[in-house]
């Protein structure tokens, strides 16, 4: 999609708040609506999330918002540790804002926030070219497979004390 013109991509990444949760499911939406259609399933979790559910992860996640000069929410992610593994989800981009650099740029923050893990992990549906090369750009490599949704999910993870990125 084009940019209307005069537009910036100044963005800060910030930490959400629960009265960011509204917005950040939105977004969610918009921009999972793709990754549906490219598997024929509009039903995947995140598409299917309902704001409760989002406003109850933040009890138990980190949740970082990229945001715009005006202020607006341009995209999300969060992560949880469990069992010395941090688990990163639901990276999210407005379709108005991709590749502009904001999905690497959530991913790099978040994992800066959990200093103390060096084991990162997601899922990424297999015909997602565009997320698993964005991973694989910031160090991930593929550890397995999960099926859900009737998607299949690679596994991706990193180990920055065994020399990931
Ligand atoms: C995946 C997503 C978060 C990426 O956000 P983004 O802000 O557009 O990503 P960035 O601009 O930071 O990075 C794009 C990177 O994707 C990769 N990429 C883009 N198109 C690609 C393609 N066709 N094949 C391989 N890699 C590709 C590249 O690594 C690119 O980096 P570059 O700057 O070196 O070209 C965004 O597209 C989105 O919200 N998609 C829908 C939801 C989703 O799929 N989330 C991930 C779930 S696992």
């Amino acid at each position: 999609m084009d940019l209307p013109e005069g537009f910036h991509v100044n963005v800060k990444i910030e930490k959400a708040s629960i009265a960011d949760a509204e917005e950040i499911l939105r977004i969610q939406k918009i921009a999972f609506e793709s990754e549906g259609r490219l598997y024929n399933n509009l039903k995947i979790a995140p598409l299917v999330e309902t704001l409760q559910d989002v406003i109850r992860d933040f009890d138990t996640h980190l949740v970082l918002k990229a945001v715009g000069e005006r202020g607006e929410i341009a995209g999300s992610v969060r992560a949880s540790v469990n069992e010395g593994t941090c688990w990163v989800s639901r990276l999210s981009v407005s379709p108005l804002y991709q590749n502009l650099g904001i999905g690497f740029r959530l991913m790099s923050e978040i994992e800066k926030c959990f200093p103390y893990v060096s084991k990162f992990e997601l899922g990424a549906g297999n015909k997602s070219a565009r997320s698993i090369g964005l991973y694989m750009k910031l160090g991930y490599v593929i550890l397995g497979e999960i099926k859900k949704d009737n998607v299949i999910l690679l596994r991706m993870g990193k180990d920055t004390a065994k020399g990931g990125k």
